[in-house]
């Protein structure tokens, strides 16, 4: 585990950089963290360092949404208001999983669902400082020691 200070925007900005290189179809990152923490921030400029020129915005309504035009498949999930495990299905959550690199926020609804290699990423802000812990899979375990 390892844990990074987001003092700043711009240290989540170099967080983000550091990580979307080592990204690949496949790979599943889970943002776990309260409201505001800092995970769609997070997403925004993983999509930006994989090329994705769209804007991503918060997919809470939707639960997910795909972009395709950076140098990877980028699917951004948010699960806080999903209502059961079976409307994941329903989405094709696996064809997702194995075809992209997937982010998914409030991955706690959908626990018994996802992949147990995936990085996770656990976000803290107490009101004043805000830092991230990793849970890197066995795959990127020396990138983060
Ligand atoms: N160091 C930082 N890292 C990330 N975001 C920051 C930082 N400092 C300030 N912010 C601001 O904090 C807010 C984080 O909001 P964000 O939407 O990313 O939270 P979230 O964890 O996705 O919340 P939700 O659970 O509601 O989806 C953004 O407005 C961002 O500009
Ligand atoms: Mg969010």
């Amino acid at each position: 585990m390892k844990t990074i200070d987001l003092l700043t925007e711009q240290d989540t900005i170099d967080l983000a950089r550091y990580i979307a290189p080592l990204l690949k179809a496949g790979d599943v990152l889970t943002l776990s963290g309260d409201l505001g923490s800092g995970k769609t921030f997070f997403t925004k400029e993983i999509g930006r360092e994989l090329g994705i020129q769209e804007q991503i915005d918060s997919p809470s309504f939707v639960l997910f949404k795909e972009y395709h035009c950076g140098r990877v498949p980028l699917f951004h999930l948010d699960l806080y208001r999903l209502k059961n495990e079976g409307e994941l299905l329903d989405l094709g959550l696996f064809d997702m999983l194995e075809s992209g690199v997937t982010l998914i926020e409030w991955p706690e609804l959908a626990e018994n669902l996802l992949p147990y290699q995936s990085i996770r990423l656990q976000f803290h802000f107490d009101g004043n400082k805000r830092w991230v812990e990793i849970f890197p899979d066995s795959e990127h375990e020396l990138y983060f020691t």
